[in-house]
């Protein structure tokens, strides 16, 4: 782990946020190949969730809701972690985290367990007086609940179908932990499935197949990954059954995906504190109801951890280390690098055009600093997936080089062909 944080902070994934003034807990900034990564993670779960399929829309809600929404959905009362204290040196722990009955610090006594409501207060409004006080959204799905109506009304959805959101969410955890694996602010990648609840079953087995395919089409080694099924204490106060997608990180096996049976709790909870009506008026059946809502919910951050780990290699090739992050090639922030065999006679210039056409269909990086062999290098560890080499060959005839990261193979390739060859290598279109 200690080495793939490195990399992380060496190569611009990820940074500690506020860095220069010590730091924040639980908050992380993403560099410039991290902001892509993370980029085209959530670009392909759109793509695969959303653009693909004919019962699936999209959202983009606030963060900030009405403080009613946070008490329709129970989460005002019920969402908190059970907090213990040491009397001696006052350090604050997850009681479920913990594995001794003593502090793990310096052995003090604890506090007997307390509920600690893990949602970030905010204020609305310019007069101390008159502000309101509400909360930053714990999760993106409320948004989505509260939007029902809107949406299927406004795109004639019928049921079976879906709402998808990528969003922001925040919450006070007690104990940040793992790099970002559990931080306080974070992305979420959620779908509410509204469907009928005679087929609650059915459209659950539907998505755990779905999801674990996803993980398997982004890359992921499935002997990392597994289902955890949540027994009935640790079921959220809104689900009768939830099963998570766990993937094996260095730190030991860590949840990347919820899969939740919610039923109707939601949206007769909102109707309810509301006063309006959410229920869906079937046409075709000539029946209202409440839709049953099957919800897969996905960390964005912890995927492009679990991505990280999973590509992050080290291998000896010629007595030498090479570090390379096998990312699949959608997924890699810069998908070719155009490297001049030298600077001189014209080949700069010749690769620096080059670079400016392809720059149009992908993202690309330049670089004509040092030895070939160690440029090649540096792609690597970033995860580059081809490397393209104008020699004086490609003076003569127009062809150049391109370069695979994982083989390390040389293909000779006229110029006019790499631009869509890449494109393609790289799209998110799958068979
Ligand atoms: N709407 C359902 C929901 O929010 P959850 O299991 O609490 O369910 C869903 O969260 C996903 O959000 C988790 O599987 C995880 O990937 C991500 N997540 C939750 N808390 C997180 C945290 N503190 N840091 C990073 N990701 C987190």
């Amino acid at each position: 782990m200690e080495n793939i944080v490195s990399l992380c902070k060496r190569r611009g994934f990820i940074f500690q946020s506020s860095g220069i003034y010590g730091g924040i807990n639980g908050c992380w900034d993403f560099g410039p190949m991290g902001v892509e990564l993370k980029r085209n993670l959530k670009e392909d779960w759109w793509y695969n969730f959303v653009q693909q399929r004919q019962d699936i829309v999209g959202l983009d809600s606030s963060i900030i809701m009405h403080p009613d929404v946070w008490v329709a959905s129970g989460h005002v009362e019920e969402f908190h972690d059970m907090l213990v204290d040491c009397k001696e040196c006052r350090k604050r722990y997850r009681a479920d985290h913990l594995e001794t009955d003593v502090c793990p610090e310096c052995g003090g006594e604890l506090t007997e367990p307390r509920a600690f409501n893990m949602m970030l207060k905010t204020r609305l409004g310019a007069n101390d007086e008159t502000a309101v006080e509400t909360y930053l959204r714990p999760e993106t799905c409320q948004s989505i609940f509260v939007n029902f109506k809107e949406v299927y009304s406004s795109s004639r959805m019928q049921v079976p179908f879906g709402i998808a959101q990528i969003g922001k969410a925040f919450r006070n955890e007690i104990n940040p932990r793992n790099f970002i694996f559990r931080s306080r602010e974070f992305e979420q990648m959620e779908i509410e499935y509204f469907c009928r609840a005679e087929n609650e079953d059915e459209v659950f087995e539907q998505w755990k197949k779905d999801i674990w395919q996803w993980y398997l089409d982004i890359g992921i080694t499935e002997s990392k990954l597994r289902w955890f099924s949540h027994p009935k204490e640790s079921l959220a106060h809104y689900s009768s059954r939830t099963e998570d997608v766990e993937y094996e990180f260095p730190f030991g096996w860590g949840e990347l995906q919820g899969l939740a049976n919610r039923g109707t709790f939601d949206l007769k909870q909102h109707t309810e504190h509301s006063g309006k009506d959410l229920s869906f008026f079937s046409q075709q059946e000539n029946e209202r109801y409440i839709p049953s809502v099957i919800e897969p919910s996905a960390g964005a951050d912890r995927t492009t951890l679990a991505i990280l780990c999973d590509a992050y290699c080290e291998e000896e090739v010629d007595g030498d280390k090479r570090t390379v992050l096998k990312l699949q090639p959608n997924l890699a922030p810069i998908k070719a690098a155009v490297l001049p065999l030298v600077k001189k006679d014209g080949l700069a210039e010749m690769a620096q055009d080059f670079e400016k056409q392809l720059r149009k269909k992908f993202n690309t990086f330049y670089d004509q600093a040092g030895a070939i062999g160690r440029r090649y290098r540096r792609m690597d560890e970033v995860g580059t997936p081809f490397c393209i080499c104008l020699d004086y060959d490609s003076k003569e005839d127009n062809t150049v080089t391109v370069r695979e990261r994982d083989s390390m193979e040389q293909t000779r390739m006229p110029m006019a062909e790499v631009g869509d060859y890449i494109a393609q290598r790289c799209s998110n279109e799958r068979d």
